[in-house]
């Protein structure tokens, strides 16, 4: 088939998200639904139902269940009317109120489900939020947040919603409140940290979920982590540096300083370059342990800064300890707890961690990390004379 012909049949990657319509494909659909624990299903519903996959997959698990779909898109709906007449239906954009409110018989499902099922739409970009109500209490997060917890609603006690998230929905901050909200009614499970492969189109940093209603966990955590319990017997201390120079405002100009992007932080050590910037531009002092913040951490890019100063990109993160033993060791927790740690890397986009999650994770290893004071200024005898040169 010529790409033309192709591109015709089949819509672009970018019109697709734009239309927040990666529909499930069926294997997925099957996998999400073999999930659910609830033992009697009566009533299962889908309020971005979309093509109808997953509810399909629901329909083969239960097949005399009672089947409610909903979706803004009134082509699909027509679609989906047609080919299964036996399913409940409506229009409805659910993250509006006043739209809910107009389904007739939308209010007797709630706390009556059994099942939910979610693919919701996962476009919320940057610091987009999305604002709903819930038991009469004002929450904000994104897009696909909002709908796992206005679903939640219509669950009954003991009822479960399982749902395909971004992966950032488990550890953003700006999902913080919904998460909290769900830890406060239910218990909330991270049952795969990747499924977003499993998309015929294209890839997605995607996370399956599952949500019980009811009998929330004795502590009020949404997703539990468990270090190795022999790496927590000393514990260490260190200040965290983040990085502010950015890489596309270098121009020249300024004084020249030994400076640490993501690419200096090579082979577990550190290679800097030299580069001109404001002497008043945040460096850190070795020694420290340097890792990138953006983009993609591997064990090789956890590099000891012995000694000297080198100024940071904002992507970069420096962990300043008193000694290089503490680096180390340091070092030692986050590659024996390398799931956590790569985890902590969250974003739909690109993969990046937020000091918060850093200091979260850092604090389950034993370290106490607090932020280093403002203070990290290159001091003019420290400036770079000389370029490369590894310093760990
Ligand atoms: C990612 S698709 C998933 C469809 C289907 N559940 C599946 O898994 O294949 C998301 C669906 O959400 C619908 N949608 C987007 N915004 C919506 C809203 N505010 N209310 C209801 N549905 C919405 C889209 O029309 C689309 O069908």
């Amino acid at each position: 088939m010529s790409d033309r012909r192709q591109s015709a049949v089949r819509p672009a990657v970018s019109e697709l998200l734009h239309r927040d319509s990666i529909f499930t494909p069926p294997s997925l659909a099957n996998r999400l639904v073999s999930c659910l624990r609830v033992r009697s299903v009566n009533v299962v519903a889908d309020f971005a139902a979309g093509a109808g996959a997953l509810l399909d997959a629901a329909q083969s698990r239960w097949p005399t269940s009672r089947i409610f779909a909903t979706d803004i898109d009134r082509a699909q709906l027509r679609t989906l009317r047609r080919d299964r007449p036996a399913w409940i239906t409506a229009n409805c954009d659910f993250l509006n109120e006043r739209s809910r409110r107009r389904v007739l018989g939308l209010d007797a499902f709630k706390g009556n489900v059994d099942a939910v099922l979610l693919n919701p739409p996962f476009s919320c970009i940057g610091a987009t939020t999305i604002s709903i109500s819930v038991s009469g209490r004002g929450l904000r997060g994104s897009k696909a947040g909002a709908f796992v917890v206005l679903a939640t609603e219509y669950l009954r006690k003991g009822g479960e919603l399982v749902a395909i998230v971004p992966s950032s929905f488990l550890t953003s901050e700006k999902d913080h409140a919904f998460r909290q909200h769900l830890a406060e009614i239910g218990t909330l499970d991270e049952i795969d940290s990747s499924c977003g492969a499993d998309f015929e189109s294209v890839t997605l940093h995607a996370a399956m979920i599952r949500f019980r209603k009811g009998k929330p966990a004795a502590v009020p955590d949404p997703i539990r982590v468990t270090p190795s319990a022999s790496l927590l017997s000393a514990r260490l201390n260190c200040s965290i540096v983040r990085g502010v120079q950015q890489i596309h405002s270098l121009n020249n100009s300024g004084v020249a300083f030994r400076f640490a992007h993501s690419t200096e932080l090579r082979d577990e050590g550190i290679i800097p370059r030299v580069e001109r910037v404001r002497p008043s531009t945040r460096s850190v002092l070795g020694p420290a342990l340097l890792l990138p913040r953006v983009g993609a951490v591997t064990p090789q890019k956890l590099a000891v800064l012995a000694r000297g100063r080198v100024v940071l990109s904002d992507c970069v993160i420096a962990l300043q300890c008193d000694s290089t033993a503490v680096c180390q060791e340091l070092k030692a927790r986050l590659l024996a707890n390398w799931d956590l740690f790569f985890k902590a890397y969250a974003g739909t986009g690109a993969r990046y961690i937020t000091i918060s999650r850093l200091k979260a994770l850092l604090g389950t290893l034993g370290v106490v990390a607090v932020s280093a004071q403002p203070d990290q200024a290159p001091h003019a005898d420290q400036r770079a004379f000389q370029t490369g040169g590894r310093y760990a």
